[in-house]
């Protein structure tokens, strides 16, 4: 299946809800990854949405998300949420969201990405395990599933701390 990967924009805003209610449910709203997001605007320029022909009719089908933060006076980047409608899941949209995004964040500057999620999925756009003890979240999450990426070279090596909400 081809995949048209464009910028969000405000017209995707109620698709992009209903998908997240799908994929996440009401129980996303207690999560840790979540509190980090709450009262951070995602970043507009990283957000990205995907476009999928289905019957004969264009659809969105996909979105990805980005917030700012702050380890240890580090700024970095909080992937999520990242979710593809389940129709069309399995057919390498997810990866094509992410590697539209990472790329456009490593255009802008943009120097290490983590998010909290399934290891090998994430390991194929080149996603690692973060080392335990190494960063703190301000609430549980299971330490197999908190990943980073750098997109800058050895970027990472220097963060460590509490990681915090960025502006
Ligand atoms: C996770 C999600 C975004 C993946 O999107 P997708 O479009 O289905 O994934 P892709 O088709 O791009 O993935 C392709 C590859 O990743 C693999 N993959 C997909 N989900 C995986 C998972 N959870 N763990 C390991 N591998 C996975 C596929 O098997 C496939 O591998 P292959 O190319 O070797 O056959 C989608 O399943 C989804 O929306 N899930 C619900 C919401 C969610 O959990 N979001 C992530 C929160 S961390």
């Amino acid at each position: 299946m081809v995949f048209d990967i464009l910028p969000e924009n405000p017209a995707h805003e109620a698709d992009i809800e209903a998908l997240h209610d799908l994929s996440f449910g009401p129980g996303r709203f207690a999560k840790t990854a979540y509190r980090m997001r709450e009262s951070v605007a995602p970043i507009a320029s990283l957000s990205f949405v995907a476009f999928a022909t289905i019957d004969g009719v264009s659809r969105m089908v996909g979105s990805i998300r980005f917030s700012p933060l702050v380890i240890g006076g580090e700024k970095g980047l909080l992937l999520g949420p990242l979710a593809m409608d389940p129709v069309v899941r399995g057919q390498g949209g997810g990866l094509d969201l992410m590697r539209t995004a990472l790329d456009a964040a490593r255009a802008e500057g943009h120097r290490f990405v983590i998010l909290v999620g399934d290891a090998p999925y994430y390991a194929k756009v080149g996603f690692k395990q973060v080392p335990p003890g190494k960063i703190t979240l301000p609430g549980p999450v299971d330490k197999t599933r908190l990943l980073y990426c750098d997109l800058a070279p050895g970027a990472f090596d220097a963060v460590s701390g509490l990681v915090e909400k960025g502006l």
